[in-house]
C-alpha cells in the first residue's frame, strides 16, 4: 500500500504549499473556475495538460481519451466540449496530439488488440484517407509522426464541425480551435498551424 501512501502524503504537502502561497487559493477556486482553455489530448500519463503548459488548478478544462478523438457520437467528448464553450466559455480549444503516441502505433498495426480496436478503428480511417502521402515518409517512425499530425488535424476538423462550435460562432463568440503536437523526446509543444475561428 506504499504506493497508495504516497500520493495521499504528496496531497497534504501540495495543499499546504499552496495555501502558504495564497492563502485563498482554495477559496477562490472552490467559488468558480474560469478556465480559457479547453484540452482535448492523448490519455498518456506523459501528457498531462496543467504540467507541461504551466497552468495550475482552475485554468484548463479538461478531457483525455487514448489517442486524443473527437468523434461525432462521442457524447462524453460532447458534453465536455459544450460545457466548456456554452458554459464556462472558453476562448481557446486545443486539441494536443504527441510523438510517440501509443494508440496511433496500435491502429496501424496488423496486430489485434481487443475492444479498444474499436476505438483505434477512427485513427486507422486517417491513415487510410492519407495512405498515399503517409507511403513517401522515409522510415516507419517517420511515418508514424506524421500520422499523430494528421490525427490532430482531423480532430481539429471534427471540433470545429461539431453544433456547439458552429453554434458558438454564428453567435459571434470568440472561439479559437488549435491544433498541437507535444514531443515525448523533448517536452516541447508545437503549434500545427490549423488553427480556425470561424464557419470555413
Ligand atoms: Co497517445
Amino acid at each position: 500500500m506504499k504506493d497508495i501512501e504516497r500520493l495521499f502524503d504528496n496531497n497534504r504537502n501540495w495543499a499546504d504549499r499552496m495555501t502558504q502561497a495564497n492563502s485563498h487559493f482554495f477559496k477562490d477556486l472552490a467559488e468558480q473556475q474560469r478556465p480559457k482553455y479547453l484540452w482535448i489530448g492523448c490519455a498518456d500519463s506523459r501528457v498531462s495538460a496543467n504540467e507541461i503548459t504551466g497552468l495550475a488548478p482552475g485554468e484548463v478544462f479538461v478531457h483525455r481519451n487514448v489517442a486524443n478523438l473527437v468523434i461525432h457520437t462521442d457524447i462524453n467528448c460532447l458534453s465536455v466540449l459544450q460545457f466548456a464553450v456554452e458554459i464556462l466559455k472558453v476562448e481557446h480549444v486545443i486539441i494536443c496530439g504527441h510523438y510517440g503516441c501509443g494508440g496511433v502505433q496500435a491502429a496501424v498495426e496488423d496486430q489485434r488488440h481487443g475492444l479498444i480496436d474499436n476505438w483505434l478503428r477512427h485513427v486507422r480511417d486517417v491513415y487510410h484517407r492519407n495512405e498515399e502521402v503517409l507511403k513517401k515518409a522515409g522510415s516507419n517512425d517517420a511515418l508514424l509522426r506524421e500520422l499523430c499530425e494528421l490525427n490532430v488535424r482531423e480532430q481539429v476538423v471534427n471540433v470545429a464541425n461539431t453544433t456547439t462550435v458552429q453554434d458558438a460562432w454564428l453567435s459571434g463568440q470568440a472561439l479559437y480551435v488549435h491544433g498541437w503536437i507535444y514531443d515525448i523526446h523533448d517536452g516541447l509543444l508545437k503549434d500545427l498551424g490549423v488553427t480556425l475561428d470561424k464557419i470555413q
